[in-house]
């Protein structure tokens, strides 16, 4: 079944314990800009603090989340050892356009010494330096004041025509197929 009528994945949202802690580090590690930031209630309809943040020129990318009545407990560092309790997110990626940018967001992150919870690593079966995931891509796994886990990564496999992933260099990876085209 052919949708379509949906153009791209565009935002995330999620819960802060502090719109602070989180604004500073989404600015200084990872290069946000703050779109703007409103209290509880503004909106009578809104009862939490919104805080909209970009990378490009959309308004918002990012939206924090922070409910002033909200008692909230730490995260465990790794959302596999979350045992007891009710479906979390894993993960949100953001994507570097080359290697160079990707390795400037990795010294910046080793730098300010956040707390990688995996990689770098290359994700890919095809390549010698690979751990033999899937997607042809480069990444590095941190958290931010929560514990939510922010991947950044460059060089994402595209879906060719025939359900080949094509790498970044535009090489066919073989063995490859994709399940819907
Ligand atoms: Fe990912």
């Amino acid at each position: 079944m052919k949708h379509g009528a949906i153009a791209r994945m565009q935002h995330f949202s999620m819960e802060v314990s502090n719109t602070d802690k989180s604004i500073e580090f989404y600015r200084k590690i990872l290069g946000f800009k703050l779109t703007e930031r409103h209290k509880a209630f503004e909106v009578p309809a809104i009862p939490v603090e919104l805080t909209f943040m970009r990378l490009g020129d959309a308004h918002h990318e990012l939206v924090l989340v922070h409910n002033p009545k909200k008692k909230y407990r730490k995260r465990p560092s790794r959302p596999e050892d979350d045992l007891d309790g009710p479906p979390s997110f894993h993960h949100f990626a953001l994507e570097c356009d080359t290697r160079d940018d990707w390795l400037k967001v990795v010294s910046i992150i080793n730098e300010n010494s956040i707390e990688v919870v995996r990689g770098p690593v290359v994700h890919s079966g095809y390549v010698s330096s690979g751990d033999g995931s899937w997607g042809e891509n480069e990444a590095i796994y941190i958290l931010d004041p929560d514990g939510h886990r922010v991947e950044i990564f460059w060089a994402l496999a595209k879906i060719g025509i025939d359900g080949t992933h094509i790498n970044i260099k535009g090489e066919k990876v073989p063995g490859t197929k994709t399940e819907e085209l």
